[in-house]
């Protein structure tokens, strides 16, 4: 059995007069005045709850895009009873046919769906046409596609047998249902945590981000439209907690597959730490959560590669990315250079709604964002050990804009060297050049986060040192490249420390976190 072997979908390019640009604006005009009402899905149901919460685009926030509506207990119950009724059915199904399902989704987003999901992440996510491509596009159709291929690697991957002894592994789901919770961030990421479990067998009970809601319908109406029977995916908006506290409360919990913040992903593995007497099961925990990732140049680096990495790793959607470098390590010899590059490019940069497809920056996702952002650099502006070089101010009147800011400081432990911010401030440090060493001791100590990172040089000796000396300080580490925009199938991705379990994403090793083996021996 062949599956096609899977290719990283080509980015379109949305130039001016391009069909792909008119589709999109299309797709974002209709939407914007469409008031789109989203209900729950459980089972075959579309539920209506009638408690309902207004969405907003952040880059034009008294601008009601739609409703969704919100669950109380009893459907997160009804989800998790669905969920459960469904999986024999699901598991038992023959995995080709489950890879089909998904091969399909990823055809459908490719196709008749791409115009649609992009101008969603548009709208209420506030990416820049050219991030909601490389997400809601590409990444989700390469998670879907690759994952199918490692599918067939893991059910292939079978042990020896002699000729009176056959030995092989059932690669079950885990028994009971899988709970996803999912950040507004990439809408890849909400697509892949429910169907990655999914493909495996397993079923579902899925917790999009508010701020995501709009890009979630369309996933499950995708997912429906290529065949996955009601029941497997049930979607649920609402109150995080209650949420959580319910699902928790199963016995048939069986794991938990987790973008989002360190103290919540920490909060809830204490949960199921102090329930674990009452599950079926030890239950699966996959997590990637918080960062501060870093940036580092040796003095032998290109001055305009390191500041091309430091502006598009920064600022590329409002340095929302997990991935996205927040702080950076400069030696002095290189600074003028570099600053001054840094300064023209940011000033080169325009902010404003993604409807505009010249703008590169857009807004962040919302006010507790903004106004957590904008007290950093206030903070910023009062310090002595601190200097705003670039950007620094910020606008909420229409939408929640923080302009791109580079703050300079003296001091290498100064709180936003250390403190994961998650909007588009960036915070240098400038080196004397002979401190390389002691530079990298720093960079893996001062944040207790270890998602990504970067070094530029051009010394092979000081890639060395930085790859070794920093081996823990990242799970996705990049030379001479800005420390983004992982490609599924190329660098899978993932970090440890307090970034996540380090399961990558995208990857075989994400994929059997789902499946729980049977050893069968057969003696004949
Ligand atoms: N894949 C994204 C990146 O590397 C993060 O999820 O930027």
């Amino acid at each position: 059995f062949h599956v096609p072997k899977a290719v990283n979908e080509p980015v379109k390019g949305y130039a001016p007069n391009s069909p792909e640009k008119a589709a999109v604006q299309a797709a974002y005009t209709k939407m914007w005045n469409s008031k789109i009402d989203v209900p729950l899905y459980i089972g075959s149901e579309e539920i209506r709850t009638g408690n309902t919460k207004t969405m907003s685009a952040p880059h034009d926030h008294k601008h009601v895009v739609g409703t969704y509506h919100l669950a109380e207990k009893s459907h997160v119950e009804k989800a998790i009873a669905n969920a459960l009724e469904s999986r024999t059915a699901w598991a038992n199904m023959a995995w080709e046919q489950r890879a089909a399902i998904f091969l399909k989704a990823a055809e459908l987003i490719a196709g008749p769906y791409r115009a649609r999901i992009n101008a969603a992440t548009m709208i209420a996510q506030s990416k820049n046409v050219h991030q909601a491509e490389i997400d809601a596009s590409c990444e989700l159709i390469d998670f879907l596609r690759f994952n199918v291929e490692f599918m067939t690697q893991i059910y292939g991957d079978q042990p020896t047998s002699t000729s009176d002894m056959w030995n092989r592994l059932e690669y079950r789901p885990l028994e009971g249902f899988v709970y996803a919770i999912t950040p507004f961030n990439f809408t890849a990421i909400a697509a892949n945590l429910p169907a990655s479990a999914a493909m495996m067998g397993n079923v579902v009970v899925w917790k999009p981000s508010d701020s995501q809601v709009f890009s979630a319908q369309i996933i499950i109406e995708v997912f429906k439209e290529a065949g996955v029977p009601d029941g497997v995916i049930n979607v649920v908006f609402g109150d995080a907690q209650m949420i959580t506290d319910t699902v928790l409360a199963s016995r048939d919990f069986a794991g938990l597959h987790f973008t989002g913040s360190t103290h919540v992903f920490k909060d809830i593995w204490a949960k199921i730490g102090t329930n674990i007497h009452h599950y079926k099961t030890y239950p699966r925990i996959v997590g990637e959560t918080g960062g501060k990732d870093f940036i580092i140049a040796h003095s032998s680096a290109n001055p305009k590669q390191v500041s091309t990495g430091i502006v598009r790793g920064a600022f590329e959607f409002q340095g929302q990315k997990c991935s996205a470098a927040s702080r950076a390590y400069v030696p002095q010899s290189m600074w003028p250079a570099v600053k001054e590059q840094i300064i023209t490019d940011v000033k080169s940069m325009k902010m404003g709604s993604p409807e505009d497809f010249g703008n590169f920056i857009t807004a962040v996702i919302h006010e507790g964002s903004f106004d957590k952002l904008a007290s950093f650099i206030d903070q910023a502006k009062k310090d002595t050990d601190a200097e705003i070089i670039v950007g620094g101010n910020y606008d909420k009147s229409v939408g929640y804009f923080i302009e791109p800011t580079v703050i300079v400081t003296t001091n290498p432990h100064y709180s936003t060297m250390a403190t994961e911010l998650f909007g588009p401030v960036m915070t240098i440090f400038v080196y004397e050049d002979a401190k390389w060493e002691e530079t990298l001791e720093l960079v893996d100590t001062t944040s207790e986060y270890a998602l990504t990172g970067a070094v530029f040089s051009q010394d092979r000796y000081a890639i060395e040192v930085a790859t070794v000396k920093l081996q823990n300080a990242a799970g996705n580490f990049y030379i001479n490249d800005k420390p983004t925009g992982a490609v599924v199938g190329q660098q899978p991705f993932g970090g440890a420390r307090a970034s996540g379990t380090n399961d990558k994403a995208g990857s075989p090793l994400n994929l059997l976190r789902w499946a729980s083996p049977r050893t069968i021996k057969e003696t004949f």
